[in-house]
């Protein structure tokens, strides 16, 4: 059933409340930027503390008192009960919650140590249920109509490169993870949905301001677009997922890719 509706009103995020972890840089901070501009408060939630500081100064000199920047490490239990607990303090609720925060460290099968393993998993995989669980409790409490986002990756599908071995475990299981809360939590109108970026130009990746990274070459030539994406072009995606344009969305992954899924 159609109703008028103006485009950026579809997209207004304005009184909701977003946490992005890992956004001190990279696709986070990107999709930090875009949530704002939205009209959303935002928590930067990042392991490195002063570039959350910085990302959230930045934003409140935009619109007084409507960022936070919080050191954490998505991995310590503890410290993510205890943001969930600031963050509803703070602003009231929380709405959107976009599970950035990943590490893809280069190690082959054979070097690949049980600790090095492990803590990829611990990032990639386990920071996402810490997060999902207490955070989804606030919003069944709220009865807010959350949004949850995982980014996980075009190696969630098929993988990229060797020795990734450990970082694709990983993000297929969040992929796994994030087709069954879908489910669980559609009751409580809190929709689940991830977004697979591949080929992106960030500092993780090596580039310091989205520029393109000529180490890259081989990888750079599979993919079809014949250029890496930059982390807004993530962060338009996660600003779809988290509006009203996705209403009727959950359980699903979005490839933003520049087309390298198909070559
Ligand atoms: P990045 O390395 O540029 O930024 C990652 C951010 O996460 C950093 O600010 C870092 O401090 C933070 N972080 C790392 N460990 C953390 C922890 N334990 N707790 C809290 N924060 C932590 O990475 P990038 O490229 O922006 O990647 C973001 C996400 O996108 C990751 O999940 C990655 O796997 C995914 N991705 C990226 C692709 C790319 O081409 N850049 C491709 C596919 C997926």
């Amino acid at each position: 059933m159609y109703q008028k509706i103006a485009n950026d009103k579809l997209l207004d995020l304005t009184g909701k409340t977003a946490i992005v972890t890992g956004s001190a840089g990279g696709i986070g901070k990107a999709i930090a930027l875009r949530l704002h501009e939205a009209g959303a408060n935002v928590v930067i939630a990042d392991l490195n503390q002063s570039g959350s500081d910085d990302v959230a100064h930045i934003l409140n000199e935009q619109r007084e008192s409507s960022a936070l920047g919080y050191g954490l490490d998505v991995t310590n239990a503890e410290a993510v009960d205890s943001l969930t607990e600031h963050v509803v303090r703070e602003f009231g609720s929380i709405d959107i919650l976009v599970n950035n925060a990943g590490i893809f460290p280069f190690i082959s099968l054979a070097e690949m140590t049980d600790d090095t393993f492990s803590h990829v998993i611990d990032v990639n995989l386990r920071g996402v249920f810490l997060l999902t669980k207490v955070v989804s409790e606030v919003m069944k409490e709220h009865k807010t109509s959350g949004k949850i986002i995982n980014v996980t990756s075009i190696d969630a599908i098929h993988p990229s490169m060797v020795g990734l071995a450990h970082y694709d475990a990983s993000k297929h299981a969040v992929w796994g993870f994030t087709k069954n809360i879908a489910l669980e939590l559609m009751q409580y109108g809190i929709t689940v949905n991830a977004i697979a970026p591949g080929g992106i130009a960030t500092p993780g990746v090596g580039s310091t301001d989205g520029e393109q990274v000529a180490g890259l070459g081989p990888f750079l030539k599979q993919i079809p677009m014949g250029r890496m994406g930059n982390a807004d072009e993530i962060a338009k995606a996660a600003l779809f997922l988290a509006s009203d344009m996705a209403s009727y969305m959950t359980g699903e992954q979005v490839v933003v890719d520049g087309g390298r899924l198909l070559s």
